[in-house]
C-alpha cells in the first residue's frame, strides 16, 4: 500500500536517492548532496510543506516517489497568483513505477493547488511559471519537461493534460575552435564596446526568487558613439552541477536582450560570439541557449550562431474541473513576505 502525505524536515536524504534514481537523462544532474534540495526548494520564500507531496509504502515508510507543486507569479512578477498551479516536477524510484504512485502523487498536488485557488494546471515549469525547478532541472532555464525524459509525454497526457507550448535547447561545443564569422561584425566592432558586469541586476522579486543565490554575470555591447548607451545585454550563469552530467563544465546564457531599434543587424550574433569567446577562455566545455518554439527570431539567431539543438521541453495544462474550484475568498495576488 502506498500513503500520500506533506513533506518533513527528514525527507531530504531520502528524497536526494528517489531524484537520482530517477533522473538519469541529460536534463538533470545527480545530486551529491541533499543541501542541493535546500537551495533549490526548500529556501523560496513560497516554500509550502503541503505542495511537497511524498509517496511512502505503508508498512516500511520507504519513500517511493514526490511531487512539487507551486503557483506562477502574478503579471508584474511582485506576488504569487494562486489562480495559476504548477506542478512542477515528479518522480517515481523505477522499481515503483506503473503501479499508480505517479498518478497518486499529481492528484495530490492538483487537490492542493485548487484548494489554494487553482482555475488552471500547468505541469511542466516555463519561465515565468516556474516556482520550482530552476537550477536543478532543465539547464539554463525551466524549458517544461524534456523529451529526452520518455516518461513525463504519456504520463501527462494519460492524466488529460495537454501539451500548451515547447522550448528547443540548443548548445554550442567549446571545444573545438570557434568560426562565427559574419560581414557585419568588424563594422559592429569598431561602434559596440563589449563590457561584462560581475554581477548582473536582478530585476523583480520573482526573478530574486527563482534565481536565488546565483551570482550571473551581464554581457553589454555598448555604444562608444552614444556614451555608451547599452544597446544589447545577455544574462550568463555557470550551470553548475549540469558540467556533471554532461562532461564538460558548462553555462548558459539567459534573457538575452537587444534594444528594439537596433534589432536585424547582428548585434544579438556579436554578442553570442563574445560571450563563447570569452566562455571558452575560461574552458567552459559548453554554452547552452533556450529558446521558446513561438520565437522564431530566436531560434534563428541560435541556429545562425551554430548552436545545435539538443532536446525540447513540453509544458502541458489543464482546466481545473468546476468541482474542485473553490469559491476565491481573497484576491489571486499575495504580497511576498
Ligand atoms: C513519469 C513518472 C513520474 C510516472 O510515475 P508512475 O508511478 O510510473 O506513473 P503511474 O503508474 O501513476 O502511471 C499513470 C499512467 O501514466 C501513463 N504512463 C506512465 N508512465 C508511462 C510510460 N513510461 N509509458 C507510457 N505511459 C506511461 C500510463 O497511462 C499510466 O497508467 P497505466 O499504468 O494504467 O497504463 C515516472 O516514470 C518517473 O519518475 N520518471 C522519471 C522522472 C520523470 O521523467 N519525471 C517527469 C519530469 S520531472
Amino acid at each position: 500500500m502506498t500513503t500520500f502525505r506533506r513533506f518533513r524536515n527528514t525527507d531530504p536524504p531520502a528524497l536526494a536517492d528517489v531524484w537520482n534514481e530517477s533522473h538519469t537523462a541529460r536534463g538533470a544532474y545527480p545530486l551529491r548532496t541533499p543541501a542541493l534540495l535546500e537551495r533549490w526548494l526548500f529556501s523560496k520564500p513560497y516554500f509550502d510543506h503541503a505542495g511537497l507531496v511524498v509517496a511512502e509504502e505503508e508498512a516500511t515508510g520507504r519513500v517511493r516517489g514526490y511531487a512539487v507543486a507551486g503557483f506562477a507569479p502574478t503579471p508584474d512578477q511582485t506576488a504569487l497568483s494562486f489562480a495559476e498551479g504548477v506542478i512542477c516536477s515528479v518522480a517515481v524510484r523505477p522499481g515503483d513505477r506503473r503501479k499508480g504512485v505517479g498518478r497518486g502523487l499529481v492528484e495530490r498536488c492538483e487537490a492542493y493547488l485548487a484548494e489554494k485557488g487553482a482555475r488552471t494546471f500547468r505541469a511542466g515549469p516555463v519561465w515565468p511559471q516556474c516556482p520550482f525547478g530552476f537550477g536543478l532541472y532543465g539547464g539554463t532555464n525551466c524549458p517544461g519537461f524534456l523529451a529526452s525524459d520518455p516518461d513525463a509525454d504519456p504520463f501527462f497526457k494519460s492524466l488529460g493534460y495537454t501539451p500548451a507550448g515547447q522550448t528547443l535547447i540548443f548548445q554550442k561545443k567549446l571545444d573545438q575552435p570557434l568560426t562565427m564569422a559574419d560581414a557585419r561584425f568588424g563594422m559592429l566592432r569598431r561602434r559596440y564596446d563589449t563590457q561584462t558586469l560581475r554581477a548582473a541586476a536582478v530585476s523583480t522579486w520573482w526573478q530574486d526568487c527563482v534565481w536565488g543565490t546565483l551570482e550571473p554575470v551581464e554581457f553589454r555591447l555598448v555604444d562608444k558613439l552614444a556614451n555608451n548607451l547599452p544597446a544589447a545585454r545577455a544574462v550568463v550563469w555557470e550551470l553548475e552541477g549540469y558540467g556533471w552530467r554532461w562532461g564538460f563544465p558548462s553555462a548558459g546564457i539567459l534573457d538575452m536582450q537587444v534594444r528594439p531599434d537596433l534589432r536585424r543587424q547582428g548585434l544579438a550574433k556579436l554578442l553570442i560570439a563574445q560571450i563563447l569567446r570569452f566562455l571558452q577562455d575560461q574552458f567552459f566545455g559548453i554554452c547552452e541557449i533556450q529558446a521558446p518554439a513561438d520565437r522564431p527570431d530566436l531560434i534563428g539567431l541560435c541556429r545562425s550562431a551554430g548552436l545545435e539543438q539538443v532536446d525540447v521541453g513540453t509544458t502541458y495544462t489543464k482546466p481545473v474541473p468546476d468541482s474542485m474550484q473553490i469559491p476565491l475568498t481573497r484576491p489571486t495576488g499575495q504580497t511576498p513576505k
